[in-house]
């Protein structure tokens, strides 16, 4: 028998940075700084994304862009793969994400592309806690609890059975 059934994802919305706890303000700061280094000629779309580690450290990264479009890596990626490179037995607690373009920060939140979603996913699996996704931009701030409301009924290490 067929079941409709209504599914819910959770996030907190802010208007401002100031609304934000000061390890998730710092975190959207170190961001926005790490945008400064994007190399995004192409796109000028410029990407900033701060990880959190559990030993207090942060790993920033940029989006890389190649004039084979297809080769260039999003900035979330380029810090968590960093991150498990150089940490790779420190848990990642938090990932704060921001953008600009040719007229400054994004009116937001800056949207991760589903591909950064499916490598969250595989670092809480990996690390085996949620991470927090502070969201940024110019009109709103998200916070996410948990990569599972950015990308739900995703495929995860135990959907190979
Ligand atoms: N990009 C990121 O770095 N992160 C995202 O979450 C979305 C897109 C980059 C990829 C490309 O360099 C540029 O933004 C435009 O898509």
């Amino acid at each position: 028998m067929m079941h409709k059934r209504t599914y819910q994802i959770f996030a907190d919305e802010y208007e401002n940075l100031s609304e934000l706890t000061e390890v998730d303000r710092q975190l959207i700061l170190k961001a926005r700084e790490a945008s400064e280094n994007a190399y995004a000629p192409y796109s000028k779309f410029l990407v900033g994304a701060a990880v959190l580690l559990a030993n207090g450290e942060i790993i920033k990264g940029n989006n890389q862009e190649n004039a084979d479009f297809t080769d260039g890596l999003c900035a979330e990626r380029v810090a968590l793969f960093y991150a498990h490179a150089t940490y790779p037995n420190i848990a990642v607690e938090a990932l704060a994400v921001t953008a600009k373009n040719s007229n400054g920060l994004i009116a937001g939140p800056a949207q991760p592309c589903g591909s950064c979603r499916q490598v969250l996913v595989e670092t809480e699996s990996r690390y085996k806690q949620p991470i927090r996704l502070i969201l940024d931009g110019a009109e709103k701030i998200m916070v996410f609890n948990g990569a599972d409301n950015l990308l739900p009924f995703a495929f995860k290490p135990g959907s190979l059975g």
